[in-house]
């Protein structure tokens, strides 16, 4: 399961890519908006730290079709390198998820809450689904059950559209999206953290350290 950071946070994302195997970085418009920076000056930084051959995803903002479409097109001018447009399962992003289809622009259908929405997106062939586990887990339904039946549609019609499953709040739910076979989770660094770090995997090699130290003393490995 791919790993992508959703955040915008200069300092966070230059240190989960130093230390981690991290794909690509998600945005929305909320966490663009957490930063003090202008947009395109931190999506530019964002680049430079990842590179530009790691996918960096970006959220439409305008409400009409034509609008969508014309704003993904001035992304991905603007920005170059590996742009997936984030266009959100709506009436009019249906249709310009079908347009950018077209012009070949990569694209990533946002805010999904039922399976059948991701259906419908993958149906305007694009190539990502977010499917959003807590926002569904806190309306009372079953966030990873939704991303499980999305995996098993689109196993069951042979789709190319990957899960990239969305929304996190801690490290259970993106643990049973992983035994649900979604293809990528985007999660927060510190969910990201979590799920490479545990205390007692620090507590036992501080053991073996003192083990070595206490019957050959100071390590040197050289
Ligand atoms: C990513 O595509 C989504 O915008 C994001 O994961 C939403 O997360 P939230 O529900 O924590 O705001």
């Amino acid at each position: 399961m791919k790993i992508f950071i959703d955040s915008a946070n200069l300092q966070q994302i230059r240190h989960l890519i130093e230390n981690y195997q991290i794909e690509g970085v998600t945005t929305n418009p909320s966490i663009l908006a957490k930063e003090k920076e202008d947009y395109w000056d931190v999506l530019k930084q964002i680049q430079t730290i990842i590179g530009r051959e790691r996918p960096l995803f970006v959220q439409t903002l305008s409400e009409t079709a034509d609008e969508m479409v014309q704003e993904a097109e001035n992304i991905v001018q603007t920005l170059g390198g590996k742009i997936y447009i984030k266009v959100p399962a709506v009436k009019e992003g249906y249709k310009a998820m079908k347009e950018l289809n077209k012009l070949g622009i990569n694209t990533l259908g946002t805010a999904i809450f039922t399976a059948q929405q991701a259906l419908m997106c993958a149906n305007c062939g694009i190539q990502y689904v977010a499917p959003y586990v807590n926002r569904i887990d806190q309306l009372s339904g079953d966030g990873v059950g939704v991303v499980a039946d999305i995996v098993k549609l689109f196993n069951t019609f042979q789709l190319q559209t990957k899960v990239l499953a969305a929304s996190f709040k801690n490290v259970n739910q993106v643990h049973k999206c992983s035994l649900a076979g979604a293809h990528s989770i985007t999660a927060s660094p510190d969910i990201i953290e979590a799920l490479h770090e545990h205390p007692s995997s620090i507590i036992s090699v501080e053991g073996f350290s003192k083990d070595w130290q206490k019957r050959f003393g100071v390590i040197n490995c050289k």
